[in-house]
């Protein structure tokens, strides 16, 4: 049988998607009501992280023991990866000793490669292109508070980075409209702007974008790995602030997400982030619940 991946949004069917997301809602209602549930007992998931994580690490770590299994953390700075050993090699390894295995890394093509030579599901917990945990979370979130989200307008303010791009794929997989308000130069990727056609436009003014917008996303101006050019990029974003006032420019029923970590101040002014319009707690702690589904889904098979 062939092994499941989760390196995009688009390795599931809109189907799976809907029901990870139905999955994620009943877990969490689950864990709330003090249910113990642990099919994945003496399972274990290999996490490899070669940026800085809270969230995906906390959220992975966690799930893996409400289901009764286990996860391990590997830092490049203390496995072989970190000393020159092949990519190839390590998923060769790691997948005979692992159930799964999560990466977070920069480049995509690490996350294929480490795919290709596994015989076991591999998670994108981030790339420099993509980040598609993140919006099984956002898309939990928005279900959870005002139902489904096909047909309505996103927008997305800020860096074509890579929570742009895996926003275009949702805007693919969820049928919903989403429109790009960024700087010229900081478009998304545009090999999935042309693969998602209509359903994604690029504007340059975040005011004119906010016109009936049903959901208002941001991120960092600068992630990781582009922290020599955090400077340069405060001045061009300045414009790119997300605000309470810009909000007030969306439709009435609009909320508020950002991935986390902020930068208050930045593309997000302080106190937006406590607006009764946002979600970014919830959106959060979703990332727990969401994964716990997704690892289900990936290992029950
Ligand atoms: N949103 C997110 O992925 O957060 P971390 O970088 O803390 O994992
Ligand atoms: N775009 C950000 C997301 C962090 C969760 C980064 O890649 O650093």
């Amino acid at each position: 049988m062939t092994v499941r991946h989760f390196l995009s949004l688009m390795d599931c069917s809109q189907a799976e998607l809907a029901g990870l997301l139905k999955r994620g809602i009943e877990l969490k209602d689950l864990h709330r009501r003090g249910v113990v549930y642990e099919p994945l007992k003496n399972r274990v998931l290999g996490m490899i992280f070669e940026k800085a994580s809270t969230r995906t690490r906390v959220s992975f770590e966690a799930g893996m023991v409400h289901l009764g299994g286990q996860a391990i953390f590997l830092s490049p700075r203390d496995t072989q990866l970190g000393r020159g050993e092949p990519v190839e090699d390590s998923a060769r390894v790691l997948s005979s000793m692992c159930d799964a295995v999560m990466i977070r890394t920069f480049a995509h093509a690490t996350l294929e490669t480490f795919a290709a030579y596994s015989r076991v599901p591999v998670i994108n917990g981030l790339s420099d292109d993509l980040h598609p945990c993140q919006l099984l979370a956002d898309m939990q979130t928005y279900l959870e508070h005002r139902g489904s989200i096909k047909d309505k307008a996103v927008v997305w303010v800020g860096d074509g980075n890579n929570m742009c791009n895996t926003y275009i794929q949702a805007a693919i997989q969820f049928e919903f409209q989403l429109r790009v308000a960024c700087p010229e130069g900081y478009d998304p990727d545009p090999a999935l702007l042309e693969q998602a056609g209509d359903r994604v436009s690029i504007v340059r003014d975040p005011r004119e974008a906010m016109a009936g917008a049903h959901l208002v996303c941001t991120d960092v101006w600068a992630s990781m790995g582009q922290e020599e050019e955090a400077r340069e990029r405060r001045k061009t974003f300045a414009p790119y602030q997300v605000t309470s006032q810009l909000l007030d420019l969306a439709d009435e029923s609009v909320v508020f997400m950002h991935c986390l970590p902020a930068h208050r101040g930045e593309e997000v002014c302080a106190e937006l982030m406590d607006d009764p319009r946002s979600l970014v707690w919830d959106q959060a702690e979703n990332r727990l619940h969401a994964q716990k589904a997704l690892i289900e889904f990936l290992l029950a098979v």
